[in-house]
């Protein structure tokens, strides 16, 4: 297993939830981690409480030129790029008669596209430390949800993709693997508009019994597993569930 002391680690969306829960994990791994997003606040606020090991860098991941200033700031900051977690994303639901074009286009530019620009980008440094590219895709391909189609598609298209890129980039030693998060309790909802905290917190503990551990996760849980991803030497290619057995779908029949 890799070790993490001085591991230079770059998150997206590093602001809040599961990409706030790697950070506060890797930091206390020794790693030196990048965290970027688009809202200045929340990323200086994870920034502060984590102290010198943690550099926040504004940025939006469906624009070069931040893509750019963000793989350059975490180089720096780090000394070198040892990994690249593609996790930032956004929710989009509705019926499919009445999704919008333009809005289908601007998730899989975030929850896709800009993962994909990032990892071609950061690829000569990843090949230096012979480093890892973890996509956080979602149980939303194993469980399939009414009017989450924008949403699921675009973490189909995650899973997919990542296995593809362990194959092209195995090569180079670098291990691309994938996890799909179950249930965790964090802004992705409420950022989209579709509850308040309150709701959306009442919304995911309804879903534990679907669980066949009893419960939701948290970002620790999904922290770890990338932590083991990152570090196991001869893993690539994974597609792995951490969900509490929610991908399941287990019946009582
Ligand atoms: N929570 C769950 O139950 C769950 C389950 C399965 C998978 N996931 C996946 O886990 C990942 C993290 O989501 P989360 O649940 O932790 O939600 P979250 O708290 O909303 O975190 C997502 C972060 O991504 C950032 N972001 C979104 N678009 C961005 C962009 N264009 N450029 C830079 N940063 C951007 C957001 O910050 P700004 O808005 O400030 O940019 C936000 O901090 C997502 O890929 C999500 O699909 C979550």
């Amino acid at each position: 297993m890799r070790s993490l002391r001085n591991a230079s680690i770059l998150i997206t969306g590093g602001g809040s939830g599961l990409g706030r829960g790697a950070a506060l994990h890797f930091v206390r791994c020794g790693a030196k981690v990048t965290i970027c997003g688009r809202r200045q606040n929340k990323i200086d606020a994870v920034a502060k409480e984590l102290g010198n090991n943690c550099l926040a860098v504004q940025g939006d991941i469906t624009i070069a030129g931040d893509r750019q200033r963000i793989v350059d700031a975490a180089i720096q900051h780090g000394n070198g790029l040892f990994a690249l977690i593609n996790n930032a994303g956004n929710m989009y639901r509705g019926s499919i008669e009445e999704l919008q074009e333009e809005h289908l286009l601007e998730i899989f530019h975030s929850n896709v596209i800009a993962g994909m620009m990032l990892s071609g980008l950061t690829l000569p440094h990843l090949e230096k430390t012979q480093g890892a590219i973890i996509f956080i895709g979602s149980t939303h391909t194993r469980r399939a949800m009414p009017g989450a189609s924008p949403y699921a598609a675009s973490k189909a298209a995650v899973q997919g993709l990542s296995r593809v890129l362990a194959a092209e980039l195995g090569p180079k030693k670098i291990r691309v693997n994938c996890i799909l998060p179950g249930a965790v309790f964090t802004e992705i909802n409420q950022r989209a508009g579709l509850f308040d905290d309150e709701t959306a917190k009442k919304r995911l503990d309804g879903l534990s019994n679907m669980h066949v551990l009893g419960r939701i996760g948290t970002e620790k849980e999904i922290a770890e597993a990338i932590e083991y991803l990152i570090r196991a030497e001869w893993t690539t290619g994974a597609v792995v569930e951490v969900d509490g057995g929610f991908g399941l779908g287990a019946l009582n029949a």
